[in-house]
């Protein structure tokens, strides 16, 4: 039976992650440090015999060696990191500090560790940076952060390679566009305009409303990664994207669309009020997923209109994943200087 490490598996991708693994047969230690994001419901009903959770930072490198030592992982799933744009924007410590030196530690101790793991360290379509007109970035595209979020995460991408090529680590990397779905932190713009339907407020939409993302379903991506870690070649990097792009506007009006499809009474101050934009916000990113394509036959098997509303429903449905985050935490609108 395989053995995998899923670092930042309280988080919201990490989470989707730890239960498809486990759905798998698959064996999971979840490494987490339980930072603001990590949520306990996330993984709320896991009572497996193939899961276990470590709470441990990934900086802390005498731990992560001892880990590898003992739990020989066949590979990690690398998603342990600070992930809010607008919290960088205000203060991007925790950004060098978990995406840059966490990564750099974790490498470390893979490379003292003699055995051969894979790593799919988990990075963003935002290291790319603005993709003009209709253009797509594949995997050759510049490197063009335009956030400390961004360039943290770009950093640790060159990191691992440096890896791969010096130490002959074996490594994959994978830049994935926006995800949503079921346990999503509700700073993020999906969760957060449902949360606010929810609770009778306006929806606040940065500039127009103009900017434009790539949505794919968190299971997809999930399931690419998982793939990827059979398929994906040493030293390599993969796009995954849906390559269904839409601007926030359009995203909002369908996230109210499924609330009126489900019956819901939106309340009289729902009502979407535009406000000034963050500083370095791009409009645009696109990913050309072409050779994940081909690499894994992979294709996302939830198109947009079904897994906004399965979204919409989860969220309508677990009222307690909103209760138990303090409000202090996603109430204050961030990014703004
Ligand atoms: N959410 C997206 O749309 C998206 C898109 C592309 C890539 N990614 C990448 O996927 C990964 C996961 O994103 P997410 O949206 O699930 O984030 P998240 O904020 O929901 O979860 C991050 C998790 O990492 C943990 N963590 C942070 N620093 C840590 C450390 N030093 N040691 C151990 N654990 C630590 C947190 O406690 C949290 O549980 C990130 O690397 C992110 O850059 C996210």
């Amino acid at each position: 039976m395989k053995r995998f490490i899923v670092t930042g598996g309280y988080g919201f991708i990490g989470s989707n992650l730890v239960r498809l693994l486990l759905k798998k047969k698959y064996k999971v230690l979840n490494i987490d440090n339980f930072s603001y994001s990590a949520q306990k419901y996330n993984l709320r009903g896991i009572s497996n015999k193939n899961y276990i959770f470590k709470k441990v930072d990934i900086n802390n490198r005498n731990k992560l060696r001892k880990i590898l030592k003992n739990f020989k992982p066949h590979g990690i799933f690398n998603l342990a990191a600070d992930t809010h744009v607008d919290r960088s924007i205000d203060d991007s410590s925790n950004f060098i500090k978990n995406n840059i030196l966490g990564v750099f530690n974790l490498l470390e101790a893979l490379k003292s560790v003699k055995n051969k793991i894979k790593l799919i360290h988990v990075s963003t379509d935002e290291v790319y940076g603005d993709i003009k007109g209709s253009k797509r970035s594949n995997e050759k595209h510049t490197y063009d952060p335009s956030s400390p979020y961004s360039a943290s995460k770009a950093s640790s991408d060159h990191l691992v390679l440096s890896y791969v090529k010096t130490y002959k680590l074996n490594a994959v990397i994978t830049n994935c566009s926006n995800n949503y779905g079921p346990r999503q932190f509700p700073e993020k713009i999906i969760p957060k305009m449902i949360f606010n339907v929810i609770k009778n407020k306006p929806l606040p939409i940065y500039s127009k409303g103009k900017n434009s993302r790539e949505w794919i379903y968190v299971d997809d991506h999930c399931e690419a990664l998982i793939s990827l870690f059979f398929k994906g070649k040493k030293g390599e990097k993969y796009n995954i994207g849906s390559g269904f792009n839409c601007s926030n506007l359009y995203l909002v009006k369908s996230i109210l669309k499924k609330f009126k499809k489900s019956k819901i009474k939106i309340g009289s101050k729902v009502k979407i009020k535009f406000v000034k934009d963050r500083p370095g916000h791009d409009l645009r990113y696109a990913l050309d997923s072409k050779k994940l394509i081909r690499t894994i036959n992979w294709k996302p098997k939830i198109a947009f209109e079904k897994g906004i509303e399965k979204t919409v429903e989860w969220y309508i449905k677990n009222p307690e994943f909103f209760r138990r985050i303090s409000k202090k935490l996603f109430n204050k609108r961030l990014g703004v200087l």
